[in-house]
């Protein structure tokens, strides 16, 4: 397939008759570790994929915004009135109209734009394409407009888009990870202060890879479980008095857990207590660069999902395990969950035996073939030349 960025140009062409004034790109990403932690004031730890969606764009006079997109085919329109509040374009629309409304709400002078989009990032594979699509053109609409808003405070504005726009209860992660990224390192988080470091994964040094094995599981009720476990950890800090499950440290969490009445709010607050502690572990061990060892963190990662926070599927459990009857590390499931993607660290060399053990056991399950790629940390958003 041809490029993404000479598609986006391409289609720019073609349905607007003209060069574009530039070409943004904003990648997807993979959570290493740090899952349901970033809207409960947490920690993550995602680096971006080389997988991205481009946006070639250029102003247009008045407050008009036309978007083609290659993904559907089609070129829709909408005016200040569309985006005065919430709610008038849906479908894939809603993204980029969500942008252009909270930039409005924020106070910035929004130019009119023609765009163009095309991306790599796969839809539905829990590699946040939305977050990727929401980076490309807020950066785009940001450098056309010459708007005074510093990288620093793009991810909140996006995710203002998905929140309120889009209508998706997200934290502050995939946005992050979309637009600061940084090449060859994973982005250390604080999702209360939004302060981060960049922390060296350099995978090929340490002689290991990361296999990204998209479990093809269809997402079952993944919008409402997600919004049920953000409202029960929401709760859980209510009746602890804290602002947020990130003020309870692990060595406090015995007794917090002795305060909750139920079994259920329990292994949440669990898993996002030592959640947290296992993002900060991870963080100490890349920073002295034992790659290798953070393989067993991934792994009591996975098992929390699984037993305590139960946002896994059969299918995502059963890569994992094959994965480390082969070998693997770590592995784990990285994003919301209910499907989506696992991954492996691997001993550079086993990456190939080790897809091909989760292939032969999604066969023995009847399951449908899963796909899988290995990845090393990719740049944020940019404006390519
Ligand atoms: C989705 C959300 C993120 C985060 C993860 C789980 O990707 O968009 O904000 O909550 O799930 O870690």
């Amino acid at each position: 397939m041809t490029d993404v960025a000479d598609r986006a140009t391409a289609g720019f062409q073609r349905e607007y008759g003209a060069a574009p004034a530039g070409r943004w790109a904003a990648p997807g990403r993979v959570n290493l570790i740090g899952e349901h932690t970033d809207y409960n004031d947490g920690f993550v730890l995602p680096f971006a994929l080389p997988l991205r969606t481009v946006a070639a764009a250029d102003r247009q006079d008045g407050q008009r915004w036309t978007v083609w997109s290659e993904l559907s085919g089609e070129t829709i329109t909408f005016d200040a009135d569309d985006v005065a509040e919430p709610g008038r374009v849906t479908g894939w629309g809603a993204y980029v109209a969500g942008v252009v409304w909270a930039l409005r709400d924020a106070g910035h002078a929004v130019p009119g734009a023609r765009l163009a989009i095309a991306s790599d990032v796969p839809l539905g594979a829990g590699l946040s394409s939305s977050a990727a699509l929401e980076a490309a053109v807020l950066t785009a609409l940001v450098d056309l407009g010459g708007l005074d808003l510093p990288a620093a405070r793009q991810p909140r504005l996006a995710q203002r888009a998905e929140n309120a726009y889009v209508g998706a209860p997200t934290g502050i992660m995939d946005q992050s990870a979309a637009i600061r990224c940084r090449d060859g390192h994973a982005l250390f988080l604080d999702c209360r202060t939004e302060e981060v470091e960049h922390i060296p994964f350099d995978l090929h040094a340490a002689g290991l890879a990361m296999l990204v094995v998209d479990s093809r599981a269809p997402h079952r009720h993944a919008d409402g479980e997600y919004a049920a476990r953000r409202k029960s950890c929401e709760a859980a800090a209510d009746r602890l008095g804290v602002t947020a499950l990130r003020d309870v440290g692990v060595d406090q969490l015995d007794s917090a857990l002795a305060r909750l009445d139920d079994d259920e709010t329990r292994r949440r607050v669990r898993h996002v207590v030592t959640e947290d502690q296992r993002v900060l572990d991870t963080v100490v061990l890349l920073r002295a660069g034992r790659v290798g060892e953070i393989g067993p963190l991934l792994t009591a990662s996975h098992a929390s999902m699984r037993d305590d926070f139960e946002i896994t599927v059969p299918e995502i459990d059963t890569a994992v395990e094959a994965a480390l009857a082969a070998g693997a590390l770590g592995a784990r499931m990285t994003g919301g969950g209910f499907g989506g993607c696992v991954l492996a660290l691997v001993e550079a060399d086993a990456a190939d035996a080790v897809a091909e053990a989760v292939t032969a056991a999604y066969a023995e399950r009847g399951f449908q073939t899963p796909a899988h790629v290995t990845v090393l940390p990719a740049p944020g958003a940019t404006r390519l030349n």
